[in-house]
């Protein structure tokens, strides 16, 4: 087992090690002797987490943090301690690559090797490495510009690309974010194409046994990147930024990558539209200064506002570490915000939400999802003398403006944590997350106590094998 990372002796790459690659798929268990702590009894669920698995292949090394191919780590907590197991998502790029031995496809970040004429009319190759979606009967692996990708909840096996019984179409791409909204259970997702009108967004509909019941689109002014989606009672919001292509011909005549050919344009504006979950359709549309945003908190109604929390980037500069995951050494996080837009009258009222750190990954207790929620978790980067990556993760206290920080400590890394509820109040629970220890190049998966002064852990469970840098988690109680 290769578990050599790239140690370094300046502080500011220590994280660098945690974007090497995982070869291997294991699956095994960790018993309760080995656990640092103790697993509250009522954590028995299955904590999940997607990124990259590896950044680089045979000599080649992607570059583009988005690029590299997905890898699923699932770990199990069970009365006797708890089940490890991971596996790379078996995509046409995972699958062509492993046999070549070397970068083959035209990815996000980068196109594929042998000029314009390889790359001229082709998308980028579906990675299916940025979220998980568990809804319906399927667990699903997650990317922006493509169809999702089917596992076994149980093996981690790939399935098959998922086209809902062939009601998501080739060009209808489906979204790393999606909703399940709490009351009915149904699901919602996006994705940004390009229809006979100019870009769209289409908006997709899944039901609770799995169908997709309904998809509409409403067109946009430019072809954006947009990541994410807030999900109220009611409504489902977008806020598209002015990140995107002015033209999109570079791009499809295969002169440049899809990264390449796209920019931050402020000139452009910024425009939230709000579409009514009833019919599907853009109920209110909002003009707003711009920013750059990619992951939301929670959204609600609160009279006849749309209250949306979400991560804010004043530019699009964290881009820099995004494509050199090997070379950089200086994490950007973002400040949370919250927007309230008036449905009634048009107006938008904007404030900055507390925080002590530079954040990302915001999450919320799910169950309070689309209703007044008090408590924001993110990672977090913390002033240790290793700020290369996330190193703490944090709790906002929207109410009263509190902010308590859990600083992992000098080379210990994180990404998002994930909210594993236990009491019945908001925030009684636990916060689940992988740590990287760069010291010894391994990984564990903590339980924070949600609710403590300190967020202080509670459990860690050692794994074997480090567990590279990734993007989303979910949990399945
Ligand atoms: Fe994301």
């Amino acid at each position: 087992m290769a578990l050599a990372g790239r140690s370094s002796d300046d502080p500011r790459m220590a994280h660098v090690g945690g974007f090497e690659a995982l070869e291997q798929e294991f699956s095994y268990t960790i018993p309760n002797s080995a656990v640092r702590g103790r697993i509250p009894p009522t954590v028995r669920g299955t904590f999940l987490r997607i990124g990259p698995g590896r950044n680089r292949i045979g000599e080649d090394t992607f570059g583009h943090w988005f690029d590299g191919d997905g890898m699923v780590h699932a770990l199990t907590f069970t009365d006797d301690g708890a089940w490890y197991r991971n596996r790379y998502v078996r995509t046409p790029k995972y699958l062509k690559e492993t046999a070549a031995g070397r970068i083959v496809c035209r990815s996000f970040g980068h196109n594929a090797p042998g000029g314009q004429l390889k790359n001229i009319g082709r998308p980028p190759a579906n990675a299916a490495n940025t979220s998980i979606a568990n809804h319906g009967g399927r667990l699903l692996a997650l990317w922006e510009g493509g169809r999702p990708w089917a596992l076994d909840p149980q093996t981690l096996e790939t399935l098959g690309e998922c086209n809902f019984d062939g009601a998501l179409g080739l060009a209808d791409p489906f979204s790393a974010h999606g909703h399940t909204h709490p009351q009915t259970g149904y699901y919602y997702n996006h994705g940004v194409t390009i229809g006979p009108g100019g870009p769209r967004i289409n908006l997709y509909e899944i039901n609770p046994a799995g169908r997709l019941t309904r998809k509409r689109h409403f067109n946009i002014d430019h072809l954006a990147f947009v990541h994410g989606s807030g999900l109220s009672g009611r409504h489902l919001v977008l806020l598209v930024h002015p990140l995107g292509m002015a033209s999109v011909w570079p791009f499809v005549f295969g002169r440049k990558a899809f990264d390449e050919a796209i920019e931050y344009r402020p000139e452009w504006g910024m425009k939230a539209y709000v579409v009514s979950l009833e019919t599907l359709k853009v109920e209110r549309v909002f003009e707003l200064a711009p920013f750059v945003l990619f992951h939301y908190g929670n959204c609600r109604e609160e009279g006849e506002e749309l209250v949306v929390d979400l991560i804010r980037f004043e530019d699009f500069a964290v881009a820099g570490q995004l494509r050199d995951v090997f070379g950089s050494s200086a994490a950007e996080g973002g400040k949370p915000w919250q927007y309230r837009f008036n449905l009634r009258t048009g107006a938008v009222r904007e404030a900055a939400l507390p925080t002590r750190l530079g954040c990302e990954f915001p999450q919320f207790d799910l169950r309070y999802s689309g209703r007044e929620s008090r408590y924001l978790y993110t990672a977090a980067i913390a002033d240790n003398g290793t700020p290369g990556f996330f190193n703490a993760i944090q709790r906002l206290d929207t109410r009263s403006g509190e902010v308590v920080v859990h600083d992992l400590g000098p080379g210990r890394f994180t990404s998002e944590a994930m909210f594993v509820p236990e009491g019945d109040a908001e925030g009684d629970g636990y916060l689940c997350a992988v740590v990287y220890d760069a010291a010894t190049h391994r990984s564990e998966v903590v339980l924070l106590d949600a609710r403590s002064d300190t967020l202080g852990e509670v459990a860690a469970v050692p794994l074997r094998n480090p567990v590279p840098f990734g993007f989303h988690c979910g949990y399945i109680q």
